[in-house]
C-alpha cells in the first residue's frame, strides 16, 4: 500500500474466507472448542458462544499501526459470569487482555489487587526503597517465609469471587478463546458456529464484541511500516462481510442469535436493530446507546408473522417487533451495584428454553 486510494473490492462471506488467510493457530483453537463441546453435549448442558471486545485493523503486515473498536469487554465478561451461575456452559472468545470473567473484578486500571493485599506486620519492612525492590541484587528472605492477607474490607468479595471461580473450573464450563485482529475474528467465529450446530437449537449466540465494519484486505497492506515523508495519508477500506448472514442461514441455523446495536444516537438504535432482524433473521438485537449501555438496554424481537388481535370485533395487525426495555437505577452501591446483565440474561435464558422446547 502507498500513500494514495484504491480501489475497494466488496468481499462476500464466501470470498472472503477464499482470500483471507488462516490463523496458524486456527486449527488447534477448533480442536479445543470441539473437544469442550462434546463434554458439554455429554452433560446435556446448552452452550453459549459469548463474543467480548473489540477487533483490529492492522494498516501494516509487520503491524505498527492499526484501527480499534471500542470495547473494554465489560459486557461480554459480565454476561458470560451470569451464563455460567445458570448452568450453562460458555465458548468466551474474546479480545486478548480485554475483560475476563471473575478477573474483571480486579482490573488492573480499575481494582488493582496489589492494592488490598497486606504484607505481616511483623515482617522487618524495607529500610531503603532500593532494598524494597525485587530487582534488588540481595537474595530473597527465607525465613520466616512470608505471610500475605487480603485486607479485611475486601475479603467478602473476594470470597465469593473466587469460590464461583473455582467452582466453574472444577465443573470445566468455561473454555477462553482470543483474537486480536477483525480476520482472527471472523475465521473463528465461523469456525466456532460450525462446531456449536451440533447442539441444534440448544446452542446460543450472544454476539457482543464490538466488530470492525472496514477493513484492508492482506493483499493490499504495506509490508513495513507506512512512511511518513510521501504527505497526507490516505486509505480506501473495504466493507467487512455482513458475518450474521451465514451465521444464520448456513453455519448453524437452528441457534439462538443474539446480535447488539450500538448507537450514539438513541434516536435510531431501534430502526437499527429492526433493520438487522430483517436482514439476517435472527432472534433478538440488544439496542444499546453508548452513555446508558450500563443502565439501560432494549431487546427487539420479531413478532409472529400471522400475530393478529381483534379490535372492537375488526382484525388489527400487530406490529412486525416487540420491544423490551431493561433499565436499572443509574447509582448504584458501590460494593454491591447491581449489574444490568443479570435481568438481560435472565430475559434471555427465558426466550431460549421457549425456542428449545419449539423444536
Ligand atoms: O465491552 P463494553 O465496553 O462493555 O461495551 C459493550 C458494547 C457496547 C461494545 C456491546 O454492548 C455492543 O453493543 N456490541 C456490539 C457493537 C456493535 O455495534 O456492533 P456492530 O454494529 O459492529 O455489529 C452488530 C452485531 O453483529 C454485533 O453483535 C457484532 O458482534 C456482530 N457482527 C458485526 C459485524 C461482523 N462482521 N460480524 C459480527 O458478528
Amino acid at each position: 500500500m502507498s500513500n494514495t486510494t484504491h480501489e475497494s473490492q466488496t468481499f462476500s462471506a464466501e470470498s472472503y474466507f477464499e482470500t483471507q488467510p488462516q490463523p496458524p493457530s486456527l486449527v488447534a483453537d477448533t480442536e479445543g472448542v470441539h473437544e469442550f463441546i462434546q463434554r458439554q453435549q455429554q452433560a446435556n448442558r446448552s452452550v453459549v458462544l459469548v463474543t467480548s471486545g473489540g477487533t483490529t485493523v492492522p494498516l501494516e503486515l509487520n503491524v505498527v499501526r492499526f484501527l480499534d473498536n471500542f470495547s473494554a469487554g465489560t459486557r461480554g465478561a459480565t454476561s458470560a459470569e451470569y451464563f455460567l451461575k445458570a448452568g450453562y456452559a460458555v465458548i468466551f472468545l474474546h479480545r486478548q487482555f480485554s475483560l475476563q470473567p471473575f478477573s474483571r473484578h480486579y482490573s488492573h486500571s480499575t481494582n488493582p489487587f496489589l492494592n488490598f493485599l497486606e504484607i505481616d506486620a511483623a515482617l522487618p519492612s524495607s529500610s531503603t526503597i532500593d532494598s524494597a525492590f525485587p530487582y534488588s541484587n540481595d537474595p530473597p528472605p527465607t525465613t520466616p517465609t512470608p505471610q500475605i492477607t487480603v485486607t479485611t474490607a475486601e475479603r467478602a468479595k473476594l470470597f465469593s469471587v473466587l469460590r464461583a471461580y473455582k467452582a466453574v473450573h472444577a465443573l470445566g464450563t468455561l473454555h477462553m478463546v482470543s483474537f486480536v485482529t477483525v480476520n482472527e475474528y471472523l475465521w473463528l467465529l465461523r469456525a466456532v458456529s460450525r462446531e456449536m450446530s451440533v447442539l441444534g437449537r440448544k446452542a446460543m449466540y450472544y454476539l457482543a464484541a464490538a466488530v470492525s465494519d472496514f477493513f484492508l484486505p492482506q493483499q493490499r497492506l504495506s509490508e513495513h511500516k507506512i512512511q511518513s515523508g510521501k504527505g497526507n495519508l490516505s486509505i480506501e477500506m473495504d466493507q467487512v462481510p455482513k458475518i450474521l448472514k451465514p451465521l444464520v442461514s448456513e453455519w448453524n441455523p437452528e441457534g439462538f442469535i443474539v446480535s447488539f446495536k450500538l448507537e450514539t444516537d438513541e434516536m435510531i438504535l431501534i430502526p437499527k436493530a429492526q433493520q438487522a432482524l430483517e436482514r439476517y433473521g435472527h432472534q433478538v438485537v440488544i439496542g444499546n446507546d453508548l452513555h446508558h449501555r450500563k443502565h439501560r438496554v432494549v431487546l427487539i424481537s420479531p413478532v409472529a408473522a400471522d400475530a393478529t388481535k381483534k379490535l372492537d370485533g375488526a382484525l388489527v395487525s400487530q406490529p412486525k417487533y416487540a420491544e423490551f426495555w431493561i433499565e436499572i437505577d443509574s447509582h448504584q452501591p458501590s460494593n454491591h451495584p447491581k449489574e444490568i446483565e443479570e435481568d438481560i440474561i435472565e430475559e434471555l435464558l427465558k426466550r431460549h428454553n421457549v425456542w428449545i422446547e419449539g423444536s
